[in-house]
């Protein structure tokens, strides 16, 4: 059977729920990306939702929750820094890593000791987990390794039927994945940066966090590997200050150019960069998916800062930037 995207009508929100109680899959839209939702308490479940997503089974999966009573479930001890980071942000586009109680299932922490949690902030996402009143699983609804989807038609896109059921929500506000705080340590570190900057998280815990982000974290959070979030196509970072030379580069291979710049450029496709890096992280994953659908060869994108709220967006680009070296070295997995 066809997948098709639903309105979230109230009686699309409870067939939803019933659909993810006998088992299915869901994508449903949060203020980050499309989540593809899976019953956190049913291991046949999650083992479609990983062989769908096409993601190795030890990665470990974010649970979503309505509401910060049923943290009690999933952790066996509510430190004063998880109750101060909820009441700032949740619901909100932050995660947090916390040791698991016992009860959690190996499928969702990919067999570590600690489980991601969050509560998003889209009404349509709240109103699923009232109905479904428990913990819902969710990884980005896209396949592993590729760009994270924005709208419901880029969900069509990327899974297409192998899913239950699709739930609109229109284009997701925030557009880049949550801030992923790990707690589950002595010192509170930063996994994955988002719109939650750490610049906001110290505000709130009031201390320094030890670690600023790293990309060669040894936890096995898939979206702190390299190559990630990437487009299918080549992308390149540009540097704004020599960007004509390396546009010309591109140019003298024959090569059909996409320019994601502020300024534009002669070449066969431009898209203009927000300013903001609000507008940017709200855009960046749609216009990527535009690009790989325009009639181009390579995706150039002009570097963006690094600082503040820039983080994110500079981290999903880099990410998406090393792909190429892997596809150059032959050893493109798909
Ligand atoms: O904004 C988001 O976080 C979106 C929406 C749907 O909520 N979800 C999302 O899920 O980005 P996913 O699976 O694509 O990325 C979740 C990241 C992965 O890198 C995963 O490895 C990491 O969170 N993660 C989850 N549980 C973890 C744990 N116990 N320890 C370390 N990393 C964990
Ligand atoms: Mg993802």
């Amino acid at each position: 059977m066809a997948v098709s995207i639903f309105d979230n009508t109230p009686d699309n929100i409870q067939k939803a729920s019933r659909i993810l109680h006998q088992g299915g899959l869901v994508a449903f839209p949060t203020e980050t990306v499309y989540g593809l939702g899976a019953d956190a308490s049913n291991p046949s479940a999650l083992s479609r939702l990983y062989q769908v997503k096409g993601r190795p089974s030890n990665h470990p999966v974010i649970v979503h929750l309505a509401d910060i009573e049923q943290l009690d479930a999933w952790t066996p001890k509510i430190t004063s820094e998880m109750r101060v980071l909820a009441q700032a942000f949740w619901p909100g586009p932050l995660t947090m890593i916390v040791p698991k109680s016992p009860t959690v299932l190996d499928e969702v922490t990919g067999g570590q000791s600690s489980v991601g949690i969050r509560i998003p902030n889209h009404s349509v996402a709240l109103a699923l987990l009232q109905a479904f009143q428990g913990g819902i699983a969710a990884p980005s609804a896209n396949r592993f390794g590729q760009l994270s989807p924005t709208t419901s038609a880029h969900v069509l896109d990327g899974l297409g039927n192998d899913i239950d059921m699709i739930l609109e929500g229109g284009s997701c506000q925030v557009g880049v994945e949550s801030t992923i705080i790990d707690l589950s340590q002595d010192q509170p570190r930063i996994l994955r940066p988002g719109m939650i900057s750490q610049a906001q998280i110290e505000a709130v815990l009031d201390y320094d966090l030890c670690m600023p982000v790293s990309s060669h974290s040894t936890t096995r959070a898939s979206g702190t590997l390299p190559s990630h979030y990437a487009p299918k196509k080549p992308l390149y970072l540009l540097d704004s200050k020599d960007r004509y030379n390396q546009i010309e580069t591109f140019r003298r291979k024959g090569q059909r150019i996409g320019l994601l710049s502020q300024v534009p450029a002669d070449v066969d496709f431009w898209l203009e960069a927000p300013e903001s890096p609000e507008g940017y992280a709200h855009a960046l994953y749609g216009l990527l998916h535009e690009m790989d659908h325009a009639h181009v060869d390579v995706i150039l994108v002009e570097q963006v800062p690094h600082e503040g709220l820039w983080q994110a967006i500079h981290d999903r680009l880099s990410r998406a930037s090393i792909r190429l070296a892997v596809v150059q070295g032959g050893t493109d997995e798909g």
